[in-house]
């Protein structure tokens, strides 16, 4: 497997591809790869002839440089799982942090229309302008045809289909499922900081989800905010950050059920240090 650590390399192959026609697939990613990452690396090889995957912990989207500092980096590791679906058409772009941002690591600053003030944008403030300002720099160094991200961070899904609209990049946004542990629990590099019985209990919050789904059917909005509040309170092991029903274009929180529009539900959980994200279509 290629794997290029400066971008002109990477550029060159690039440009080698999309002259013999080929399309070319994009997945960015921090690495410490996991299955739901190789779900999106799966979907993109399905479509295109080449495929390019970022590995690069982005500095300016952690608030806390803590966070940033023990945010694990297993490059050989996730270069073997890569090469379990190819070696031929996956490339590997790992850059050190002057190659994407040169001698200024700064985020620019985006009107992503309030996206980014809702749920995550309010408990980590900057963040989305760091990830706009990456995946922004990442698409004009890659030039990717198509490019693939998770539900599991579906705000972050719709702020880079915004940031794509604005820019208007030349680039088709993809959003694929959440991949789960067998227990429902959404996989995340953070997971490996739960113990067992940490990881055997989290399957609450998807089952709370889905029982949330089906509630929105019958039950009004405030019946099912109270009714997530007392699941968790009932339980010491979790503390609920937040859970909200949004609309999905605005993602503001709903007061009640207009039968016209698609709307997912969101939870932020703590269990212990680890802060876990999930959420659910309910359409
Ligand atoms: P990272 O957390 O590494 O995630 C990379 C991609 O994998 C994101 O699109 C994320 O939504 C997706 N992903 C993570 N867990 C998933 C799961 N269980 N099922 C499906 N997809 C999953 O998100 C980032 O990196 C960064 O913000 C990035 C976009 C790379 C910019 O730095």
């Amino acid at each position: 497997m290629q794997l290029f650590k400066s971008k002109t390399g990477l550029i060159a192959h690039v440009n080698k591809q999309k002259q013999a026609d080929f399309s070319v697939g994009f997945v960015p990613t921090m690495g410490a790869l996991h299955e739901g990452h190789l779900s999106l690396v799966k979907a993109a090889l399905a479509t295109n002839n080449c495929v390019v995957v970022s590995i690069f912990v982005n500095p300016t989207q952690f608030n806390n440089p803590d966070d940033l500092n023990k945010y694990p980096r297993t490059l050989d590791k996730d270069i073997q799982l890569l090469e379990t679906l190819s070696k031929q058409s996956i490339v590997v772009y790992a850059p050190e942090i002057k190659d994407v941002y040169g001698p200024k690591i700064a985020s620019d600053c985006f009107d992503f229309e309030g996206l980014e003030l809702e749920m995550e944008g309010r408990s980590r403030p900057g963040h989305f302008d760091g990830v706009g300002t990456i995946v922004k720099r990442l698409f004009e160094i890659v030039n990717p045809d198509n490019a693939y991200f998770g539900e599991k961070d579906f705000q972050q899904l719709q702020i880079i289909k915004k940031m794509v609209a604005i820019t208007k990049l030349p680039v088709n946004i993809i959003g694929c499922p959440i991949e789960r542990e067998p227990n429902g629990l959404a996989m995340s590099s953070r997971n490996t900081r739960l113990t067992p019985l940490e990881q055997h209990e989290s399957a609450l919050i998807y089952k709370t989800l889905k029982l949330v789904n089906q509630k929105f059917k019958k039950e009004s909005v405030q019946a099912i905010y109270r009714w997530v509040d007392t699941q968790f309170s009932a339980n010491p092991l979790f503390e609920l950050e937040y859970f909200q029903i949004s609309e999905i274009e605005t993602l503001t929180t709903i007061e009640q059920n207009n039968s016209n529009k698609t709307y997912r539900a969101f939870i932020a959980v703590f269990v212990r240090d680890v802060r876990l994200i999930d959420n659910i279509d309910l359409n």
